[in-house]
C-alpha cells in the first residue's frame, strides 16, 4: 500500500515500512526503512532533524536551516553541489555536470511494464516521484514499487534530457538508500565455476566498499544480492536488509559508511564501459532494484525474496505449478552418444519414474567436443539419423516429456555460421578475439543476429516439438568495441528481446537458465526461465552449502539439483546417492548419471527417492525454507515446512570420533498437534566398515573380495531405524533429539552411521 501523507510518502509491505519525504530542500529522502509501522500514525518521530549545521559544510540553500546535502538521507545523490558521498548519478555534458534535481511532482500508479526490461508480474502499487533541474533542462523520475505481498521494495529510475544540448549519463544506479549506521555486518557471496556462493561476513569499517562484476554477465564472481545484517543477526532472528538487482549484466554494488555514521547503499548497472548519450527528448531507465527487510533472521529475509520471486518473477506460466523431475544425459554421457544410447537411457529414466528426458549438448552440427558448432542448431545425424523429431517422437511415446540443451548466445570458429558471418562474433577491431572454453560470443547488439537466433531456436523448438530448454551460456565477454559506449548494457537488452520473444512464441515452453552452472541466476533470468542450474558441482557436500547460501535469495523451486554418479566428476569424493538425493531433493529434483550402469541395489534407491520425491513435491519445491546452521558449523540442516508436514535435510560435515548428543533444530509446526517422524529408509554399502564387518559376519570376509561385493550391490545393510511421535511442541523447541553418530565403537538400530558428509532426510506428518 501507498499512501500520501503531507510531504511525506508511506509504503508498507506485509513485512516492512518505507517512509519516504520531499520537505527537505525537495529532495527525496528515506525517513525509515525498518520493520512495518502501524498505519496511520503520527511520523513525526522518526523524522531526521536539522537544528544545527555540522562544520565546514556546503550549503545548499541560505534560507531557511541551513542544510548541506552532505547532512540529508538522499534517496539519490549528484556530485558538485555539497554532497561529498559517493553519488548514485554522475552525468556530463554539453551543459556541466552539476545537476541539482528538485521535487516537482508525484502520481501513484498500478505497476508499469518496464522498457527493455523483464517486468515482475502480479499486483503492485507505483510511486513515480518526478524530480527537475530547470536549469539544465533535465528530468529525474524516481519509481519505487511496493509488492506488497511478498515483503519487497522496487526502485529504479528515469533520467530524461528535455533540452537541445546532449547530456552523457556516467553513472545511474538503480537504488540508492541511507540507513543510520547501527553496527551492520555486510554478507556478500562471491564464488567461481562450480563453487558459486561463498558467503562472506565481514563488518563496515568507515570505508567505501564496492563490488560487482563487468564480464557481461552478473556472475557468479559477486552476486548482484547482499545482505546488511546486524551483527546479533542469526538465521532465525534479528534484523537485516537484503537487496537484489532485476538485471543480468554488469552490476556495481557500494556500501559507504561516512564518519557522520550514515552507510549510504547504492546498486545498479557497473559504470565500467558504460556510457550513455541522451539527447533532446531522450531518456535512460535504470533497471530494477529491489530492498527487503526481516526482523526474523535471515530465513525471514528470504521468506520475502521466495515469495517475490515465485508470485512476481518466473513467468506466470509456471508460477507456483509443480516442476517435473528430470533426467539429464550429460554427466552420463557427455559427448559420447547416439539414438540408440539416448532411448535406453530413455526407458530406464522413465522406468525409474522421471518425468522429463533432456538431451545435452552434442546434438547439432558435428559436435563431438567442445571445439566446434555452436551456432549451427541442425542435428547431427551421425548420432541421430532419424533427426530431432523422430527422437522427441520416440521419447515422447514412451511417456516422457523431452528437452534440448542449447547456447543460444555463443558461436564456435569451427560453425558454418562463422564461415557464412564472421561478423555476428563480438570482437574489436584490432585483435584476434580471445576464446573461453574454444568459442565465441554472438553479437547480441546487431538486430541480424538477435533474428538469427530467434529463428534458429523457434525452428528446433517448434520441430522437435520440446517442452523443456537449457539454456547455456559457458563464457565471459572480451574484446568489445567500445565505440558503442554501452555495449555491454545493450548486449543484455539484445539478450531479454531474444527471451521476451521466445517467451511468447513458447508461453509453456519450461525455460531452465545455465552458465557453466549458477554463473547467471539473477532475478533477470528467473523472469523468463522458471528454474535455474545451481552448479556444475554435484557433489553433495559442495553442493549442500552452494544451495544453502543461494536459498537466501532464491526459493528451492528455482534450484535444479541433480543426482550425480557416486564419484563427484567435480571433486572425485564418493557418496551414496541416497546422500546425493537428501541434499538435491531440497529443490527441483533431477538425475545425471549413466543409468545403464546402475547396480540393483541402486535402480531400488533411486525408485524409492523418486516416489518420495514426489509424495512431497510440493513441500520440497514450495513449502517454506528455514536454514539452520551450515558448512562452517560442520552440520547443515534445511527444514521445508509444508501443509501438514515438514521435511527436514541433515548433511554432515566430518565425522569424529565420540559424537556428542545432537538435536535438530526445526520450527514451525503446530504446538498442539502430534506428528509421525520418520527418517528416509536408506541402504548403508557393507564395505564401509572395512574388515570391521567380521565382527557380525559368521563367515572371514575379505575387505575388498568378492562375497563383500556382492552384497554391496545387491542387498546392502539397513542404515538406523528412526521412527515415533512427537508433539509439535518438543519440534519446535529446536531440541528433539537424534540417534548417536557412529563414533568408532557399536554399531545397532540406533546409531548413525554417515561417514564424512553423509546426510539423511526426516519427515514429518501431522496426525
Ligand atoms: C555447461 C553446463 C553443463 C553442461 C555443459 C555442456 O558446463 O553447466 O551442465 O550442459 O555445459 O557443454
Amino acid at each position: 500500500m501507498i499512501k500520501h501523507v503531507d510531504d511525506l510518502f508511506v509504503l508498507s509491505t506485509i513485512s516492512s515500512t518505507l517512509v519516504l519525504s520531499v520537505r527537505t530542500l525537495k529532495k527525496v529522502t528515506t525517513e525509515y526503512f525498518g520493520k512495518r509501522l502501524s498505519d496511520d500514525i503520527d511520523l513525526t518521530p522518526i523524522l531526521h532533524t536539522y537544528g544545527a549545521t555540522r562544520g565546514r559544510s556546503t550549503i545548499l540553500e541560505k534560507e531557511g536551516p541551513n542544510i548541506s546535502l552532505n547532512d540529508i538521507p538522499s534517496d539519490f545523490s549528484t556530485p558538485l553541489l555539497g554532497d561529498y558521498n559517493n553519488p548514485s548519478i554522475i552525468i556530463d555534458g554539453d551543459k556541466g555536470a552539476v545537476y541539482d534535481f528538485r521535487f516537482l511532482s508525484f502520481e501513484i500508479i498500478e505497476h508499469r511494464k518496464k522498457n527493455g526490461y523483464p517486468t515482475p508480474h502480479g499486483k503492485a502499487q507505483e510511486l513515480v516521484i518526478l524530480l527537475q533541474d530547470e536549469a539544465m533542462e533535465a528530468e529525474l523520475e524516481l519509481h519505487y514499487v511496493c509488492y506488497e505481498e511478498a515483503g519487497v521494495i522496487g526502485r529504479y529510475a528515469i533520467l530524461r534530457n528535455k533540452g537541445k544540448e546532449e547530456m552523457r549519463i556516467k553513472k545511474i544506479a538503480s537504488l540508492q538508500l541511507v540507513l543510520d549506521d547501527r553496527g551492520y555486518e555486510l554478507v556478500s557471496f562471491n564464488g567461481n565455476w562450480a563453487g558459486e556462493w561463498n558467503k562472506d561476513v565481514a563488518p563496515i569499517h568507515k570505508l567505501r566498499y564496492s563490488f560487482g562484476s563487468f564480464t557481461g554477465s552478473s556472475t557468479d564472481y559477486n552476486q548482484p544480492f547482499f545482505i546488511l545484517k546486524k551483527k546479533e543477526c542469526s538465521y532465525l532472528n534479528g534484523e537485516c536488509y537484503g537487496f537484489n538487482l532485476i538485471y543480468s549484466g554488469n552490476h556495481l554494488e557500494e556500501i559507504e559508511n561516512n564518519s557522520y555514521g550514515e552507510v549510504r547503499i547504492i546498486t545498479g548497472i557497473s559504470t565500467l564501459f558504460f556510457e550513455k548519450s541522451l539527447k533532446e527528448g531522450e531518456e535512460f531507465e535504470t533497471p530494477e532494484a529491489v530492498m527487503a527487510f526481516s526482523k526474523d533472521g535471515l530465513n525471514g529475509l528470504a521468506h520475502n525474496f521466495h515469495r517475490f520471486v515465485n508470485n512476481n518473477i518466473v513467468p506466470e506460466n509456471f508460477a507456483l505449478k509443480p516442476r517435473p523431475i528430470l533426467y539429464n544425459n550429460w554427466e552420463g554421457t557427455y559427448f559420447k552418444f547416439d539414438e540408440g544410447k539416448i532411448m535406453s537411457l530413455a526407458k530406464k529414466a522413465k522406468e525409474l519414474g522421471v518425468e522429463l528426458f533432456v538431451l545435452d549438448d552434442g546434438w547439432f552440427g558435428h559436435r563431438d567436443s567442445d571445439n566446434s558448432s555452436l551456432g549451427d542448431y541442425s542435428v547431427y545425424k551421425k548420432k541421430l539419423p532419424h533427426g530431432l523429431n523422430g527422437l522427441s517422437k520416440r521419447i515422447h511415446k514412451l511417456g516422457l516429456q523431452f528437452g534440448l540443451w542449447f547456447e543460444p548466445e555463443a558461436i564456435s570458429e569451427d560453425s558454418e555460421l562463422f564461415k557464412a558471418h564472421p561478423e555476428y562474433a563480438i570482437k574489436d577491431r584490432f585483435h584476434k578475439p580471445l576464446e573461453g572454453r574454444n568459442q565465441l560470443v554472438l553479437d547480441l547488439t546487431n538486430p541480424e543476429v538477435r533474428a538469427y537466433v530467434i529463428n534458429s531456436l523457434k525452428t528446433v523448438i517448434g520441430e522437435a516439438e520440446l517442452d523443456y530448454i537449457k539454456w547455456d551460456y559457458n563464457r565471459c565477454i572480451s574484446n568489445i568495441d567500445t565505440r558503442d559506449t554501452s555495449f555491454f548494457h545493450n548486449y543484455i537488452l539484445g539478450l531479454y528481446e531474444i527471451l521476451e520473444e521466445i517467451k511468447s512464441a513458447f508461453p509453456n515452453l519450461l525455460m531452465e537458465n545455465c552458465a557453466s552452472g549458477g554463473a547467471r541466476n539473477d532475478l533477470g533470468m528467473f523472469s523468463y526461465f522458471c528454474q535455474g542450474w545451481v552448479s556444475d558441482d554435484t557433489d553433495s557436500f559442495q553442493r549442500s552449502s552452494i544451495q544453502a547460501n543461494m536459498g537466501l535469495a532464491y526459493p528451492p523451486s528455482v534450484m535444479d539439483n541433480h543426482v550425480s554418479g557416486k564419484t563427484s566428476h567435480q571433486l572425485l569424493r564418493k557418496t551414496s546417492l541416497d546422500t546425493k538425493f537428501d541434499v538435491a531433493c531440497i529443490g527441483v529434483l533431477g538425475y545425471e548419471l549413466n543409468l545403464n550402469d546402475l547396480d540393483p541395489i541402486d535402480e531400488k534407491a533411486i525408485k524409492a527417492q523418486i516416489e518420495f520425491y514426489k509424495e512431497h513435491r510440493e513441500t520440497l519445491q514450495y513449502g517454506t525454507w528455514y536454514l539452520f546452521e551450515s558448512y562452517e558449523d560442520n552440520r547443515q540442516v534445511i527444514e521445508m515446512l509444508g501443509k501438514d508436514e515438514a521435511v527436514a535435510s541433515y548433511v554432515l560435515g566430518i565425522s569424529r570420533p565420540n559424537p556428542k548428543q545432537e538435536v535438530l533444530p526445526l520450527t514451525g509446526f503446530e504446538d498442539e498437534a502430534t506428528y509421525d517422524y520418520s527418517v528416509r529408509p536408506t541402504k548403508l554399502d557393507p564395505k564401509r566398515f572395512g574388515s570391521l564387518i567380521n565382527m557380525v559376519t559368521p563367515i572371514h570376509i575379505k575387505e575388498e573380495g568378492k562375497l563383500v561385493n556382492i552384497v554391496s550391490r545387491r542387498f546392502g545393510l539397513d542404515a538406523e531405524k528412526f521412527q515415533g511421535e512427537v508433539s509439535g511442541s518438543i519440534l519446535n523447541s529446536g531440541l528433539f533429539r537424534l540417534h548417536l553418530l557412529w563414533g568408532g565403537t557399536g554399531f545397532g538400530e540406533e546409531v548413525r552411521v554417515l561417514g564424512d558428509f553423509g546426510a539423511r532426510t526426516y519427515l514429518f506428518k501431522k496426525k
